[in-house]
């Protein structure tokens, strides 16, 4: 008989399901590298732009490449009528992750090349998706609201364009610099569980949107990109840094969690929330409004302190714990903090799918099929006798 490994329930943590040229991270130093470059380097000199087409293309676009991919995404930006037509039939009270997902089949009904599954045209349905999700997330957000989804202006950057078409009010270059850092920061992180579940559709060799669809239902889940809307509540619901620790403490000994706190790759601090904490304080300092900030800061401290009492250990912020009150200062919707997070991982999951359809970290593309051991009745080798309905007692 083969022989199998046992990892059952533990989440396939450490398990190595694949290579990857993409990412990696680095979990006890807490660095993260997207094709070799360090985040913190792409969040000093790069735009997601940029950012997009070194994680579709594993090298930096030379200038005339940038503007070309630039000029590509600009022009598609605008979504078929029939996304607007079926979020005006919907309950406004769909949630916009629920509406982001669905709107991919609708897209993809409306590609020419869907069925093209050349390398090229993968590319082309990436470019496509990058463009057009802002775009459906802005849309459903004035729907709802009944208001008018606001068209796409060309002049605006990929980040700047995006809070334009939620607001109706152009950002100024502050704001829009600091949500660019934010998408960049949010592209890509390895071999997450979104990330995961479009590469395991991709193997099957599913077109791409039907993995971003997986994708996104992966991300919605609250212990992974629902966190940060979760944070935000948690904010709400704290109101005040003097409730601070007698909050985190009676959370913490219930056995509750801290939503943002804590990760299963890194060890110390993610630095993706070094550099949030800097936008946060900025953000502070601009709209002359430090609660938000102070009030993370505090809880930070307390999850902390109370974590090391409670398990002896430490715990730190992730991605999603400085994140809520930078988009709440941004005047993001709560509900569409997760979204926001799927409008700027869709260009890592592209990347992922791309590499997974063509095979460009291993030999040859292989259908993810992992095996399981069967826990339920069992009768003997020959299965349990089929019992007629009307002789079932109950
Ligand atoms: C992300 C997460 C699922 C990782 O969990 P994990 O891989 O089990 O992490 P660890 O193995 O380091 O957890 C060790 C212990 O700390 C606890 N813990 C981890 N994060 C915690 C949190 N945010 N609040 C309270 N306790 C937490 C775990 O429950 C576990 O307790 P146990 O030893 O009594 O079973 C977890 O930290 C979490 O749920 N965080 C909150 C949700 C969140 O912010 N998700 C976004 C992730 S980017």
């Amino acid at each position: 008989m083969k022989e199998t490994l046992e990892t059952k329930n533990i989440g396939l943590r450490g398990v190595k399901v694949a290579d990857t040229r993409i990412s990696d991270v680095d979990g006890e130093k807490g660095n993260l590298i997207y094709r070799g470059l360090n985040i913190c380097d792409l969040v000093t000199y790069s735009t997601f732009e940029e950012v997009s087409f070194l994680l579709l293309h594993d090298h930096l676009p030379k200038a005339e490449e940038l503007k070309k991919f630039q000029l590509e995404l600009v022009s598609e930006r605008e979504v078929p009528e029939t996304v607007y037509g079926f979020m005006r039939m919907m309950p406004k009270s769909a949630h916009p992750m629920d509406i982001l997902e669905a709107a991919v089949p609708i897209l993809a009904a409306y590609d020419p090349q869907l069925h093209d599954e050349s390398r090229d045209a993968n590319f082309r349905k990436a470019t496509r998706l990058i463009a057009k999700l802002p775009n459906v997330v802005a849309a459903w957000d004035r729907i709802r609201k009944e208001k008018e989804p606001v068209r796409p202006d060309p002049k605006l950057s990929h980040a700047g364009n995006f809070l334009y078409m939620l607001s109706g009010f152009r950002p100024d270059q502050d704001t829009a610099r600091d949500f660019d850092i934010c998408l960049i920061l949010h592209a890509e992180h390895s071999f997450n569980a979104s990330t995961f579940a479009g590469r395991e559709v991709a193997s099957t060799h599913a077109h791409f949107y039907a993995s971003i669809v997986a994708a996104i239902g992966a991300l919605s889940g609250e212990i992974h990109g629902g966190a940060n809307s979760e944070v935000m509540k948690m904010l709400v619901e704290v109101g005040e840094v003097n409730r601070v620790k007698s909050w985190v403490s009676e959370k913490l000994q219930k056995g509750g969690k801290v939503m943002g706190m804590g990760h299963a790759v890194y060890h110390t601090e993610d630095p993706r929330a070094s550099i949030l904490r800097g936008i946060c304080s900025r953000l502070a300092d601009r709209t002359e409004d430090r609660k938000w900030f102070e009030l993370t800061k505090a809880i930070e401290a307390s999850t902390q302190e109370e974590f090391r009492k409670l398990k002896g250990k430490e715990i730190y912020p992730n991605v999603d714990f400085y994140s809520a009150s930078v988009y709440h200062m941004m005047k993001i919707p709560t509900d569409l903090f997760t979204p926001v997070f799927a409008i700027s991982r869709i260009s890592g999951w592209a990347a992922h799918v791309i590499e997974e359809k063509f095979a460009e970290a291993q030999p040859k593309p292989e259908l993810y099929r992992p095996d399981a051991d069967y826990v339920g009745n069992y009768c003997g080798p020959g299965a349990c006798p089929y019992i007629p309905i009307e002789e079932r007692s109950k």
